[in-house]
């Protein structure tokens, strides 16, 4: 299902067949270096049947990014439920070869209107490990605060935590 669409991108929810295509990220040791390190097909698989569940549950949940010029796959953005109380949190993971061009800014900002129309949530939180720098720049051109130091669970460290309030 098509969720979004901005001048570049096309963002749908995910499905099990993208497993080949997700690979090229999240099987990726550099991509996901700060994220939980790089996954086997098995665990991803998991990943994918999670994230299913989760848009048909709550109705939000991280999305495959498509290039519309080539129909290329590039990465996903969308949101993780709240843990830990925290906020719902933005996610991005985008396949090396596409960095640098303003695709993850580019779908995020999308991500994060979808979520001010659509969704019944008032903030968006994202625990970024503190050497990733890009990362970060990313949610300061987005307009995200910097709020202090936070336990991420995924990387079992604590982690600048960063939110916006709508
Ligand atoms: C983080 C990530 C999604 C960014 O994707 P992207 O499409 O390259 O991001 P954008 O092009 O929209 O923006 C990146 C910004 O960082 C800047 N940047 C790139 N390399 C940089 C560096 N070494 N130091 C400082 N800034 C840098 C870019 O110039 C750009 O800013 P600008 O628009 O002001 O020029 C991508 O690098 C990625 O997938 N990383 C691995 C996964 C990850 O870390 N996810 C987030 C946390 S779990």
């Amino acid at each position: 299902m098509i969720i979004l669409e901005t001048e570049r991108l096309i963002l749908r929810t995910l499905e099990l067949e993208d497993i080949e295509s997700v690979m090229n990220f999240w099987g990726d040791v550099e991509v996901m270096k700060y994220c939980g390190g790089a996954g086997t097909k098995e665990r991803e698989l998991k990943a994918l049947k999670y994230y299913i569940n989760m848009q048909n549950e709550k109705g939000f949940s991280p999305y495959l990014i498509i290039r519309k010029e080539s129909s290329e796959i590039l990465g996903v953005c969308g949101f993780n439920p709240p843990t830990n109380g925290y906020d719902t949190e933005l996610m991005y993971h985008f396949a090396k070869k596409y960095w640098g061009q303003g695709y993850a800014t580019e779908a995020a900002k999308a991500c994060i209107e979808y979520a001010k129309k659509h969704l019944k949530i008032k903030r968006i939180g994202a625990s970024i490990a503190p050497e990733n720098i890009v990362s970060q720049k990313v949610l300061e051109k987005l307009g995200f605060d910097y709020i202090g130091v936070k336990w991420c669970e995924d990387t079992n460290q604590n982690e600048p935590y960063f939110e916006m309030i709508f």
